[in-house]
């Protein structure tokens, strides 16, 4: 498989077979994924892997919490900006939409959407669960630096045969993620990723993604290839960032 097949085919799978997943395979799988970039090569995640009775243990105590109506811990960190603005709003709304119209879950159908939603601390099946820490003085690049690294394990995954699904949903409960794993005090919960085989009968969704022209500015410039002055024009007046006030007086490449 290569690197465009990982990305094509990795998608947040919420449906997985109890099929066990190879010890070895997770140990190849991080091993490899702890080739991702760092700032400074800080590495500032902190993984545990929860298999076998750790998990079940872990899954139990938190389907207690769920069915008696626990909301949650106080949050450590806001999983979302309080006011989601255009075009985030939108992008999110679509993506719950076609969430559960791909489970059959009619719109308003509030028990049906909470079931859904509690499958996330079951791992929708899958038999390993995957928790990223950070320690909690580390800043936002840390933050982005653990997202890079969680994004390769989840590329390197599907070069084994494997899906998984990132959640943040495990930080709702993270007191009793942490009666279970003990992190040191100074770690704090970022991210889960549940980790399995595919349940060919579970209801995929495919999320849309928005056209590259709303997320990409290119800023051209340089001119023809063999324009060796790397003269910076252009940028004003044309090219993909006119009207959008993405003008930027880049130096010449060296
Ligand atoms: C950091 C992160 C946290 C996520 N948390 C959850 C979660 O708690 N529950 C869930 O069902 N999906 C979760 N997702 C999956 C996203 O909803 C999903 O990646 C997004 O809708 C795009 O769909 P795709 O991954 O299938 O392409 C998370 C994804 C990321 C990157």
């Amino acid at each position: 498989m290569d690197v465009y097949e990982a990305v094509a085919s990795r998608r947040a799978v919420r449906g997985f077979t109890d099929e066990p997943v190879p010890r070895e395979v997770l140990e190849r799988v991080l091993h490899a994924a702890a080739r991702s970039p760092s700032g400074g090569n800080l590495q500032p995640w902190n993984t545990y892997v929860l298999t076998g009775a750790p998990l079940a243990e872990l899954k139990k105590r938190v389907a207690e919490r769920v069915a008696s109506g626990d909301p949650g811990d106080e949050r450590e960190y806001a999983m979302y900006p309080p006011e989601l603005e255009s075009p985030y709003r939108e992008r999110r709304a679509a993506a719950a939409e076609q969430r559960y119209a791909a489970l059959g879950v009619p719109r308003g159908d509030e028990r049906a959407r909470a079931r859904a939603v509690a499958a996330n601390w079951d791992c929708f099946g899958a038999p390993a669960l995957l928790l990223c820490y950070l320690d909690r003085r580390m800043g936002r690049a840390q933050w982005a630096d653990a997202g890079m690294y969680l994004q390769t394990v989840m590329l390197l995954l599907r070069a084994e045969g494997l899906h998984s699904c990132a959640q943040m949903a495990w930080s709702v409960y993270r007191a009793t993620v942490a009666e279970v794993v003990s992190p040191p005090e100074r770690l704090i919960l970022f991210c889960g990723m549940s980790i399995g085989f595919e349940d060919a009968s579970a209801r995929p969704a495919r999320t849309d993604r928005a056209p590259l022209a709303e997320t990409v500015t290119f800023l051209t410039g340089w001119g023809d290839r063999g324009d060796q002055a790397g003269e910076a024009r252009a940028v004003h007046g044309r090219g993909p960032g006119r009207g959008r006030g993405h003008v930027c007086p880049l130096p010449p490449p060296h």
